[in-house]
């Protein structure tokens, strides 16, 4: 199983970009690509009408060839954060007949200092992903909070959630044949 995984934060000792780099060490029979979306430049219209940037069309393609996409979400102000959001937004304006986020597995993860361990982030980016068409692997969830101390050595019950969740998004994928 290819996996494009994506975090939601841009500093280099972002505890979300660290949250993937277990994930890809947990996913030992999968192959797990972390790509950065620093590249990616704010959403603007008048730069859409000169042609895709080449950070987003080289994300889509790589989110279109993988079996599925995996995202860390930081939680800002109760929600995800705008980076990813603004990467959201320039891959929804795909214009390739097949669309990089319709009908793709994605899961979820997320990892924030206070105790909601990112739920209120989650909650918005599935209900964004879900009506461009998504297929959502919503069980199990990984919510990684006060994360200034769980994510310094995590712990041997969140590398048996991310196990589980990879399975399930295993599952999803063979469903889709
Ligand atoms: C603008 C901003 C807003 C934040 N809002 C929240 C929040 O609503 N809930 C929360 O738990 N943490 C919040 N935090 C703390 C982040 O969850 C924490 O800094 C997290 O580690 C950021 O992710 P990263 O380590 O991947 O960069 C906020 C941080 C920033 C910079």
């Amino acid at each position: 199983m290819k996996i494009i995984a994506i975090s939601g934060s841009l500093r280099k000792a972002s505890l979300n970009t660290k949250l993937l780099e277990l994930v890809k060490a947990q996913a030992t029979a999968h192959d797990v690509e972390i790509v950065s979306i620093t590249d990616i430049p704010l959403y603007n219209s008048d730069v859409e009408e000169r042609g895709m940037p080449e950070s987003v069309s080289s994300l889509s393609d790589k989110i279109r060839a993988a079996d599925a996409l995996y995202i860390a979400t930081p939680e800002y102000n109760y929600s995800t954060s705008g980076v990813l959001k603004n990467a959201i937004d320039w891959l929804s304006r795909d214009r390739e007949p097949s669309k990089p986020l319709g009908g793709k597995v994605i899961a979820l993860a997320g990892t924030s200092a206070g105790m909601s361990g990112t739920s209120n982030a989650q909650t918005h980016l599935r209900h964004t992903l879900a009506l461009l068409g998504a297929d959502m692997v919503t069980n199990p969830q990984v919510l990684v909070a006060a994360n200034y101390e769980a994510m310094v050595e995590p712990s041997d019950m969140l590398k048996d959630l991310i196990g589980n969740q990879l399975a399930a998004i295993e599952r999803r994928v063979k469903m889709h044949g």
